[in-house]
């Protein structure tokens, strides 16, 4: 084993010197008492270790263990449902269980198992050879997977059972003549991305329930996402929300440096969730990764990779998952302390020249593939990002944003004015939008991506009428110009704007937001037409459909299709009336 003695130690960071053959991101246990680090640098006779785990006490002379491999997490059947730390050891377990009111707590360690394959089959890497379950009758399983790295004909598969996570079960024969020994569960280092057999181009749309996001700022299976917002403009509530909502099969959530307080909405209230869609507890498929500002801050750099390594780890079961990471900014913000207290030359904002680098690399693990069994998996990442006061020009907003393809920026003039979610539709982009029309089509919405376009036409006139209406007044405005500020208005109330806390509202269907942009977009082409026969936009305003759609979103519940008809109805009414005998205006 590798050896080395501390020569200086500055709070989450260690030189040590060595005459040993350590290896860059080789974990090392360090002291009497076994803290968790990672080797960051080699240097001669010199390493330099990062600490994941608090260090005080440590100091020069005392003992560096290499491990001979890098940080490494258990994947297998034991993640579902749990709640870990950064370095995935569980807080939902014994004597932690404060964290969780006791009703999901699973029994660690053993599965029932249902053997997939039997003696003779040949087994590539990622292959499944099992089903896992909490109980023999439980109805979810999840697939055990050959390690990525592994492969051989099965010797021996054990029976129909249960079996602890990490005992043997399958003996398989790899090609010279050795017997290699495989668990439900097997280790992988999180700094490697495990192979996938082919990446796919992204499609179709990750659903989020979220107006704004679906219909304006769609992101696909597979895709990147960043939500840059100062302080108290919703990110964390946004990303809870998609985690609720969203179609993904599993949701890794990846609390990063955050207060504890912020996580508390996740601690809380996840576990007392039902999964809208099947009445299950939420939990039951999902993985929270806590890992709060009080840990120490190179323990931000090990939860995010870990938990991209579980999020692929389903992934590669051939499923759809998706994980919010909320704050980058705190992991951007650990590589800096880090750096820093090593003397490392600062780039901009006193960030490490390879803060892009490792933002890189981190989104490119986002993607929809071919397992290397052949099955369909994505991953779709979102990430939060949090610029001090506001300011989307430092650089972690710049440097993430390079690397994703959707950027959802929360605006604090709107959060100011509760407008929910806050995000603003000017600065915000999709680059998935195009590829997803097709999905729309298919849904029954040819026009969405026409329907889209308009609605963001709008709301870009709307920003360059306020800003003359501030000059001029909003009365020296032509009527068509003022109608457009009606219309984008409607457009921001009754649409994009949507409580994350309204039993009605905080979920939409695709159905519901169809028939909403439909009816927005009929309302508006009535509008035009009644302006352009010289109604005025004041009478327009008064119509009492306006109201009606304003409110839609929260008035209508998901099974109430028939009040849409009903609205649709009202609108032609309206505007019947308008248009009738005493609607026409005089000419002057
Ligand atoms: N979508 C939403 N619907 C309703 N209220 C929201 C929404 N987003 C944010 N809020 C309100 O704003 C507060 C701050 O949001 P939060 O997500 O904690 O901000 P951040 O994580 O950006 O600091 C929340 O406690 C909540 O009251
Ligand atoms: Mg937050």
């Amino acid at each position: 084993m590798n050896e080395a003695a501390i020569r200086w130690i500055s709070g989450p960071v260690l030189r040590a010197v060595t005459r040993d053959p350590f290896r860059i991101h080789e974990a090392v246990h360090v002291g009497a008492k076994g803290v968790l680090g990672e080797v960051i640098r080699l240097h001669g006779e010199e390493i330099t270790v990062q600490l994941f785990e608090d260090g005080t006490g440590l100091k020069p002379g005392d003992p560096v263990q290499g491990q001979e491999a890098p940080l490494s997490v258990r994947l297998g059947p034991g993640l579902l449902g749990n709640i870990f730390d950064g370095l995935l050891r569980s807080l939902s377990g014994e004597g932690r269980d404060f964290l969780l009111p006791g009703r999901f707590l699973l029994p660690a360690g053993r599965f029932h198992l249902t053997p997939l394959v039997e003696p003779g089959r040949i087994l590539k890497g990622g292959d499944p050879f099992a089903e896992a379950r909490l109980a023999p009758d439980a109805h979810a399983a999840q697939l055990c997977l050959v390690p990525p790295d592994r492969a051989g004909e099965v010797v021996t598969m054990a029976g129909r059972g249960e079996y602890a996570d990490d005992e043997p079960v399958l003996t398989l024969r790899d090609g010279q003549g050795r017997n290699l020994q495989v668990a439900m569960s097997h280790s992988w280092p999180v700094r490697v991305p495990r192979p996938v057999a082919k990446r796919l181009p992204v499609d179709p749309p990750l659903l989020t329930g979220q107006r704004i996001l679906d219909c304006l700022f769609p992101v696909a299976r597979g895709g990147k996402a960043m939500v840059p917002g100062g302080f108290g403009t919703g990110k964390t509530v946004l990303l809870e929300t998609i985690a609720k909502w969203c179609d993904a099969e599993v949701i890794i959530y990846l609390g990063c440096g955050e207060r504890g307080n912020e996580m508390a909405g996740v601690l809380d209230e996840f576990p007392r969730l039902e999964d809208p869609k099947t009445g299950r507890p939420l939990m039951e498929r999902m993985v929270v990764i806590a890992n709060t500002s009080n840990m120490p801050v190179a323990a931000r750099e090990a939860s995010v990779y870990t938990g991209i390594t579980v999020a692929e780890y389903f992934r590669d079961q051939g499923l759809r998952v998706a994980l919010m990471a909320d704050s980058t900014s705190r992991w951007a913000e650990a590589l800096r302390e880090v750096s820093g207290r090593l003397g490392e030359l600062p780039g901009e904002g006193g960030y490490p020249a390879y803060l892009s680098t490792r933002l890189a690399e981190f989104y490119e693990r986002a993607a929809r593939v071919t397992t290397l069994s052949g099955k369909n998996g994505s991953l779709t990442v979102m990430g939060a990002v949090s610029p001090p006061s506001s300011d989307f020009s430092e650089p972690v907003t710049i440097h993430t944003k390079r690397y994703v393809r959707n950027f959802w920026a929360l605006d604090r003039k709107r959060a100011q004015a509760r407008f929910y979610p806050a995000i603003d539709p000017i600065s915000s982009y999709s680059e998935d939008a195009d590829v997803l029309a097709l999905w729309w089509s298919k849904q029954g919405a040819p026009a969405w991506a026409a329907q889209r376009r308009r609605f963001l036409t709008l709301l870009e006139e709307q920003t360059r009428l306020e800003r003359m209406a501030r000059i001029l007044g909003k009365d020296a405005l032509p009527p068509g110009q003022r109608l457009t500020l009606l219309c984008a208005e409607l457009i921001n109330d009754g649409f994009l704007r949507q409580s994350a806390f309204s039993v009605k509202d905080r979920y939409a269907s695709p159905r519901k937001q169809i028939r909403m942009m439909g009816l927005l977009t009929r309302f508006m082409e009535r509008a035009e037409a009644a302006v352009g026969s010289g109604v005025a936009v004041e009478r327009i305003a008064a119509l009492p459909i306006l109201r009606r759609l304003q409110r839609m979103g929260e008035d209508i519940a998901e099974e109430e299709y028939e009040r849409f008809d009903a609205l649709e109805q009202m609108l032609e009414a309206d505007f019947g009336a308008l248009s009738g005998p005493s609607g026409e205006e005089k000419p002057s």
